[in-house]
């Protein structure tokens, strides 16, 4: 029985170092990049109360633009374990309008072993340029992992991430101050092949056409959104807060891509990251990539993938080797957030920014998915 755990609560520095790593990486040359297992701390909601209802007057900005850049995060403080508790409460809007606020409680559960620091020393392997590829042809766009890909009527990117779950970036519904317009009635599209207007009797199923086509959508239920994110207000800590997760009325019925906690930068394949979203500039078109993670913070990896705003809010995902289950398993370990302009010296530099599924964000989501904090103890 599982049940002789205790609950017990520890200030953050102790969260912070929590990032254990149970798994430890073979040096091999046969090394296969394998999901770490991560003890994921509890969290449950404390207290929820009714919230008037909100205006739905902010204009829906579908790119963030952060001055702080890696060194101003890294020189941040540690937030304190009531900073945390605070960042990690949550507002959750309902489909009728109304809306509440959830504290919550932050607990670690003792009685396992503490990982030993089982930390990669690979070189990082250079690869090449960045590329964005326009997916076409319904044969990619209706399978896994383009599938789980959705438009949001607010203009982002979300990931199916469960049955009925979309994860997208929070700044798609809410700009830190108020929820945007787009958000009292928010859809997601789902790409769908066009099948009433296309040319009678013709065969559609190869064509390379993408306004074969068409968006077909679904209403969400409720959203929640970390108050990180309501009080930071796209800030230096308010970044860090940029996701949240909508509910849809029904479920979707496509695969679903699962959330994991994020591996550093140096434990991905190759050092890479990838997604796919909406792309303004590609109108109707979805969009992949893949690049290298440059630099990284607790919350933040920052890399230079090209991106147009409607990607954000997309699922930054990798694919690495499950050991319990023994197979590869692609998992979503990030939010594409937006743009940082980072003064280097004088030099302007310009990264994008994805947020990073920490172990105490994965409780968060994983609780709002499943409302189960026994189905959230494995990242
Ligand atoms: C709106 O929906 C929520 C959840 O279904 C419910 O708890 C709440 O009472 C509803 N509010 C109004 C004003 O109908
Ligand atoms: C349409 O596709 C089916 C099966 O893929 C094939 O048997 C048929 O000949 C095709 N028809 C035309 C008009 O190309």
């Amino acid at each position: 029985m599982r049940e002789r755990s205790r609950f017990t609560m520890v200030g953050l520095p102790v969260l912070v170092f929590l990032w254990t790593i149970k798994g430890a990486f073979p040096a091999h040359s046969h090394w296969k990049p394998t999901w770490p297992s991560y003890r994921v701390p509890v969290i449950v909601p404390q207290l929820t109360v009714n919230l008037d209802k909100p205006q739905f007057d902010a204009e829906a900005k579908l790119e963030v633009v952060s001055p702080c850049g890696p060194s101003c995060h890294k020189s941040s403080p540690l937030p304190t374990y009531e900073e945390v508790k605070d960042y990690l409460s949550y507002e959750t809007l309902y489909s009728n309008g109304s809306r509440t606020e959830t504290e919550v409680g932050i607990y670690i559960i003792t009685g396992g072993s503490t990982g030993a620091q089982g930390r990669s020393r690979r070189k990082r392997q250079i690869y090449g340029y960045d590329t964005r590829f326009s997916i076409f042809g319904k044969d990619f766009l209706l399978n896994y992992p383009f599938s789980t890909s959705v438009k949001l009527s607010t203009g982002c990117t979300g990931t199916l991430v469960a049955e009925k779950h979309v994860l997208t970036a929070a700044h798609c519904i809410h700009d830190g101050k108020s929820y945007v317009k787009g958000a009292k009635k928010l859809r997601v599209g789902f790409l769908r092949p066009r099948l009433k207007d296309g040319i009678k009797g013709a065969n559609v199923s190869s064509s390379p056409d993408p306004h074969k086509m068409k968006f077909q959508w679904i209403r969400v239920k409720r959203t929640h959104v970390p108050k990180g994110w309501i009080k930071g207000n796209a800030n230096d800590i308010g970044m860090d807060y940029d996701y949240a997760l909508l509910e849809l009325k029904k479920p979707h019925k496509r695969k679903f891509m699962k959330i994991g906690v994020s591996p550093t930068a140096k434990q991905l394949p190759g050092g890479r990251i990838h997604f796919s979203g909406y792309d303004n500039d590609r109108p109707g078109n979805l969009v992949y990539r893949f690049c290298d993670v440059r630099d990284e913070t607790y919350d933040l990896l920052y890399q230079q993938c090209d991106a147009q705003p409607g990607a954000s809010g997309s699922g930054v995902y990798v694919r690495m080797w499950k050991r319990q289950n023994n197979k590869w398993e692609r998992k979503i370990i990030g939010i594409f957030s937006g743009h940082q302009w980072v003064d280097t010296n004088g030099s302007p530099q310009d990264f994008n920014v994805a947020v990073r599924i920490t172990p105490l964000k994965y409780a968060q989501i994983c609780y709002w998915i499943t409302g189960n904090y026994q189905h959230c103890r494995d990242g």
